[in-house]
């Protein structure tokens, strides 16, 4: 099982608790029900027992009535809010350091503010720390929901809301926009590794530097072709011209499992095909097709695919 089932973070673990007790408690509730149903059915077919209205059946109606319709559900009830209060009260708070997750159309912009580093879709954390996030949006409402990790938090435009994740165990873990923001919603994934902290530190460090320059002569043709299509007025790739700010940031974008936010694998196929037209692969996102001369796209490709 994975998801809410198999909990890796602390967050996630009271929330599936909770989910466990509620299963418990709904599940009991209702073969009471089932028995109490199956027990009336069995009477009447064997017939009239005692007179309709009889005080001794009159005792018996006040009695369900008082037991199975105000004193058990309101044990019931209780014991529900109990269970979903301590849910709410043992969720982590605080964190070593801040990520800034920015939700955008259909896309997740991720940022370290202390360590100089700007991302999407894919980012780290140390495994057994307490990460802080700062949720917010720039355009519809979405909601960032790992749910190995924790509990799903909305990015809502005007206002930062904060979520605290803690990884105990290393691995990737899949993520998912929890709220429909548009055509696209079902394509906006995210993936979160947690590491050990030295293989945290080290991702960090590489993360802040600048792209690698091209080296081989259709790397280098590959950034000029970048160049004159204009990929830069929308796209990033700190240490060269390219300062757009509309979509990711390209830096380390060959380091990347997925292209879209999950909507296809980063292999070649797929990067040229999105590069052409990306609305083919994800119709309605905000990139428009690229007019690259043929000739051109594996030298383009190439350059993309060198950026460590
Ligand atoms: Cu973003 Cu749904």
């Amino acid at each position: 099982m994975s998801g809410v089932f198999n909990p890796a973070g602390s967050g996630a673990a009271s929330t599936a608790l909770v989910t466990w007790v509620l299963i418990g408690l709904g599940g009991t509730v209702y073969v009471l029900v089932v028995l109490v149903m199956v027990g009336a059915l069995r009477r009447r077919r064997l017939g009239p027992h005692s007179n309709p209205g009889s005080n001794q059946d009159r005792g018996a109606e006040r009695l369900f009535i008082l037991g199975g319709g105000i004193a058990l559900p309101a044990v019931v009830l209780l014991a529900v809010a109990v269970v979903n209060v301590w849910g709410m009260v043992v969720q982590p708070q605080g964190g070593e350091f801040d990520i800034e997750v920015i939700g955008h159309q259909y896309w997740w912009e991720i940022r370290y503010p202390d360590h100089g580093v700007v991302t999407a879709n894919e980012f780290h954390i140390p495994v057994g720390r307490r990460v802080r996030l700062l949720l917010r949006s720039e355009d519809v409402i979405h909601s960032f929901w790992v749910p190995e990790l924790a509990g799903k938090r909305d990015l809502v435009p005007g206002r930062v809301n904060t979520l605290t994740i803690e990884a105990q165990e290393p691995g990737t873990y899949r993520g998912q926009c929890a709220e429909f923001c548009g055509i696209q919603h079902a394509n906006m994934a995210l993936l979160v590794t947690a590491e050990s902290p030295e293989s945290f530190a080290a991702w960090v460090e590489d993360q802040a530097a600048p792209a690698a320059p091209p080296t081989t002569a259709s790397e280098m043709a590959g950034s000029a072709t970048f160049e004159t299509v204009g990929c830069g007025a929308c796209h990033t790739i700190r240490g060269t011209g390219a300062d757009g700010e509309a979509g990711p940031d390209l830096t380390h974008f060959a380091q990347r499992r997925t292209i879209g936010a999950g909507a296809a694998p980063n292999d070649r196929g797929h990067l040229g095909g999105w590069v052409v037209d990306a609305q083919s692969l994800k119709p309605g996102n905000l990139m428009p097709p690229v007019p690259v001369p043929a000739e051109e796209l594996t030298d383009l490709l190439d350059y993309l695919e060198s950026l460590e």
